[in-house]
């Protein structure tokens, strides 16, 4: 079983308030353990970010190629961010699949991507507010899913983590409730059991986003098939990153 708490900056901060924030972290990583710490930093520090990150903070991206090397200006690979140190990246986010044609197949090559070189795939899944009102969300998430983890090869699974973000919680304050995240991620883990096996299942980590913060962290993630979260405004601050942390029931320290 893995439990993983990972911020995603999104397009916030300079340089040096992202150097800033990692020394905010480095005493608190030095002292606690049992959760997987990660974030997902803007593309043009990551290099730098990776080689300074405190033991115990591995550094995300927040997007990756779906082409290899070649003509494809403005594109950076999976095995660019191995070589400078990344633990992998975040992909399919709803406002990439809303904004910046992020469709299933361009989503798919890009976890496929991530697992050939090893690295961590954060694979985003959710509804909108429209198909949640429709009764949709379980066809969607399941749809997405289909499209780009189900039919990976069983090993290629130890490089998955799934985020289950529903559109309509995220940047909203409007948090999804423990029995409505709980239902979602126990219909994602059978999805995985029924094409991987239990045993592979129980060890992907399922994270929820949208509006997770000190305040609710803790009533998310004491349920029974949420590892932890993937958190974008309450990771902006190491005071506020480190009080949804405490809310995990296997932190220690
Ligand atoms: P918020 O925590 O700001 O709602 O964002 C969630 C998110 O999109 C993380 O990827």
């Amino acid at each position: 079983m893995r439990n993983i708490v990972a911020g995603n900056w999104k397009s916030n901060k300079l340089m040096g308030e992202a150097q800033e924030w990692m020394d905010g972290m480095a005493g608190w990583l030095a002292s606690h353990e049992g959760v997987e710490v990660m974030v997902g930093a803007p593309a043009p520090y990551l290099a730098t970010l990776a080689s300074a990150a405190p033991d115990g903070l591995h550094i995300l991206a927040q997007n990756v190629s779906a082409e290899g090397h070649g003509a494809h200006t403005g594109e950076f690979t999976a095995d660019m961010l191995k070589s400078c140190g990344v633990a992998g990246a975040i992909v399919g986010h709803s406002e990439r699949r809303a904004r910046f044609g992020d469709t299933d197949d361009k989503v798919k090559a890009k976890v496929q991507a991530l697992v050939d070189e090893g690295l961590q795939a954060v694979f985003c899944c959710g509804e909108t507010l429209e198909e949640r009102e429709a009764g949709r969300q379980e066809e969607v998430v399941h749809a997405q899913l289909k499209a780009a983890v189900l039919e990976l090869p069983v090993d290629a699974l130890d490089c998955v983590v799934v985020a289950y973000e529903p559109v309509w919680a995220i940047g909203t304050g409007k948090t999804a409730t423990s029995a409505q995240a709980q239902d979602m991620h126990a219909a994602i883990r059978g999805w995985l059991t029924e094409s991987f096996g239990a045993e592979k299942a129980e060890g992907v980590a399922i994270l929820y986003g949208g509006s997770c913060k000190p305040s609710n962290a803790a009533e998310l993630f004491g349920q029974a098939d949420i590892n932890g979260g993937l958190i974008g405004g309450a990771a902006l601050n190491p005071t506020d990153f480190q009080g949804v942390l405490a809310g995990h029931p296997e932190l220690k320290g």
